[in-house]
């Protein structure tokens, strides 16, 4: 697993690109860091999803962190926005799922739904 400062610097790195877009309407993904999130496993997601942004170059991505989302046990959790779509939360994600959502819902428009909250709710 990566160190902290390394983690910092993809996240600067990300933040420069993301910057020249700002003014864009895009999509955001939004990854639950709060102590409950780091401790399952939210930062290989984070860094997973920078890294997969980045990768494929996607213009108007966003991806930022937030602190507690409140639902502790369905961590690591991440939050998709697009433009004229409902919110979709991804729960119980690893890096895995993480390019997996990049690449199928970010990129083809279609919500992963085995990975999303209502896929877990009764
Ligand atoms: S502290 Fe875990 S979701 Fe809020």
């Amino acid at each position: 697993m990566k160190t902290l400062e390394e983690l910092k610097k993809i996240r600067e790195e990300a933040r420069k690109t993301v910057d020249i877009r700002k003014n864009k309407k895009g999509t955001r993904i939004v990854v639950g860091m709060a102590t409950c999130g780091i401790s399952a496993g939210a930062r290989p997601v984070l860094k997973a999803l920078l890294e997969e942004v980045q990768k494929r170059n996607l213009e108007d991505v966003v991806v930022t962190q937030t602190g507690c989302i409140g639902v502790c046990r369905l961590e690591p959790i991440v939050e998709v926005y697009r433009p004229n779509e409902e919110k979709v939360t991804y729960v119980e994600m690893t890096p895995e799922k993480a390019k997996r959502v990049i690449v199928e819902h970010i990129v083809n428009g279609n919500v992963v739904n085995e990975y999303t909250i209502g896929a877990y709710e009764d």
